[in-house]
């Protein structure tokens, strides 16, 4: 073979110039790392496009991170096609899901989950932003000084862009400086649990500590965040052992946290909520209740405040849709969560609330821990770590589970994209439409798939999955985030370029 050596000549004065631009611009990433796709102007197309104004054959145009049109497939053939194009034929083309509950314990338990794996699990399911929540790192995000511990901890090291709740503790609660401190810091909002969080440096707050929080919050129009649950002693509750016989029972689990906690913890929350009435002393916040299990009488409180002009919102989670009690086998803590998983009944009428948008959004409350944690041979479901992972099956899993109640690809838009998007003030989120950010996900909901451990599950550890073993439909082909392709087929691009989202 004739290897000349002018040929070469122009590759050495490219790689020179290379080199030399590098050297003059340190840090800044070359584009090709952080996106599997050279181009910072193209064009994706399909036959199914997700747009507010409904579903479209067409085109979305990105340039420079943006969407900077959405045509039918008529006009863009006609006239405005300039670029290159990718085209994903039948598929799903949706705004990236905003996953507004997840525990990536990112500084501090990193051996839990932390931001690479956490993030590159959102990235393969078509999360193209999560909000992280205050507690399981160390230290808690309580102060702005935590805070920025974990916008260090995240620095080159996130695939999806990520915010960060603020938590919401009786240390800070009363200290107007130190909530906006964390405030001005860029917490996107607060959490606080009215029960014992399960971690020592994030104690439980009580009414006056989230009247006072709100109160703060309302200045800046940021929402509140409550795990809703109250510790009553009530008449069926059981004093359970570890390791013995009956804590391996599900139905054992289940009477440790009946209904009657959420329902007590909600009737308190009222009592301050109507603060956030117009007119009120803390009109401008928001109260989100996270992770609703009980579909019965807390729902209907919810219910009644929202007619009252509370400004209240709720979450629940797939796994909430997903199980019922009766299946969960006993021993099988994979499935502790809390609140726990109730029974068929209840989730038939989760399902109907989501539908008739009572249950305003979903979250994963993705919450891992190391198996050791979480597994036993014993099946202690007392010892065991209450908190399900999911965080990169959350799309099939809605879709799947949902499909025999007639879900459709905008329900999955508004629960897990808009809403969202609204909750922790993203408005450049959240849809495909004009000006917003090119966070997308293509996916075909016609693709079965058995979710095994081994494969290509991002998540630290796969194995403490509940969803391991199960048939899934809805496959994710590729995630854009900002523009850039972070993931496609089982390939992440080499570099995170995900960003920290500061609320200012
Ligand atoms: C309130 O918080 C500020 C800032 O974090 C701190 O300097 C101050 O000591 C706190 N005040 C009280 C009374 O704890
Ligand atoms: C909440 O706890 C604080 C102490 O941190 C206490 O001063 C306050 O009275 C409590 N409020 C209620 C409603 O129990
Ligand atoms: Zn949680």
């Amino acid at each position: 073979m004739d290897f000349g050596w002018s040929k070469l000549v122009p590759l050495l004065v490219l790689l020179a110039s290379l080199l030399f631009l590098h050297i003059k611009s340190p840090p800044k990433l070359h584009h090709s790392e952080c996106s599997l796709l050279p181009y910072h102007h193209y064009w994706i197309t399909s036959k199914r496009i997700i747009t507010p104004q409904g579903v479209i054959s067409g085109a979305v145009e990105v340039r420079e991170g943006n969407i900077a049109s959405v045509v039918k497939e008529e006009d863009w053939l006609g006239n405005v096609r300039r670029g290159q194009v990718v085209d994903f034929g039948e598929a799903v083309i949706m705004p990236g899901l905003i996953d507004v509950h997840a525990h990536l314990d990112d500084p501090g338990r990193a051996e839990w989950e932390g931001f690479p794996s956490g993030t590159k699990a959102a990235a393969a399911g078509g999360i193209t932003t999560l909000i992280d929540m205050p507690l399981n790192c160390f230290p808690s995000t309580v102060s702005k000084e935590a805070l920025k511990l974990k916008i260090a901890a995240a620095e080159d090291k996130i695939h999806v862009d990520v915010g960060f709740w603020g938590g919401l503790v009786p240390e800070n609660a009363f200290n107007a400086s130190a909530l906006e401190d964390l405030l001005d810091a860029g917490v996107l909002g607060l959490k606080s649990f009215m029960c014992p969080s399960g971690i020592n440096d994030f104690p439980m707050t009580n009414a006056s500590h989230i009247k006072e929080g709100l109160a703060a919050l309302a200045r800046y129009k940021r929402p509140l965040l409550v795990h809703a649950e109250i510790q009553l002693e009530s008449e069926n509750y059981l004093e359970l052992r570890y390791g013995s016989d009956e804590a391996r029972l599900y139905s054992s689990y289940l009477t440790t946290r009946p209904p009657s906690w959420e329902e007590a913890a909600i009737r308190e929350l009222l009592t301050v909520t109507s603060d956030t009435r117009p007119g009120g002393p803390a009109e401008g916040a928001h109260l989100h209740i996270v992770h609703l299990a009980d579909a019965s009488s807390s729902l209907d409180l919810i219910k009644g405040a929202k007619i009252h002009g509370d400004s209240i919102t709720v979450e629940t989670c797939p796994h909430y849709l997903a199980f019922s009690a009766e299946e969960i086998q006993d021993g099988d803590t994979r499935f502790k969560c809390a609140p726990p998983i109730r029974d068929i009944a209840n989730r038939e009428k989760l399902w109907e609330a989501l539908l008739e948008g009572h249950i305003d959004l979903l979250s994963s409350d993705h919450s891992p821990t190391v198996p050791e944690l979480k597994l036993f041979d014993d099946g202690d479901f007392l010892r065991a770590w209450g908190g399900i992972s999911s965080l990169q099956f959350v799309l099939p899993v809605t879709w799947s589970y949902g499909r025999k109640y007639g879900v459709t690809l905008e329900h999955l838009v508004s629960w897990w994209s808009e809403r969202p998007a609204k909750l922790a003030g993203q408005e450049l989120k959240g849809a495909i439409a004009i000006g917003k950010h090119a966070d997308v996900v293509v996916w075909d909901p016609d693709v079965e798939f058995d979710l095994a451990a081994d494969h290509l599950v991002y998540h630290k550890h796969p194995s403490i999955s509940a969803y391991i073993g199960k048939r899934l439909s809805g496959k994710v082909l590729a995630t854009f985030v900002r523009g850039n392709l972070v993931y496609e087929e089982g390939k992440h691009a080499p570099a995170a370029c995900g960003v920290p989202i500061l609320a200012r």
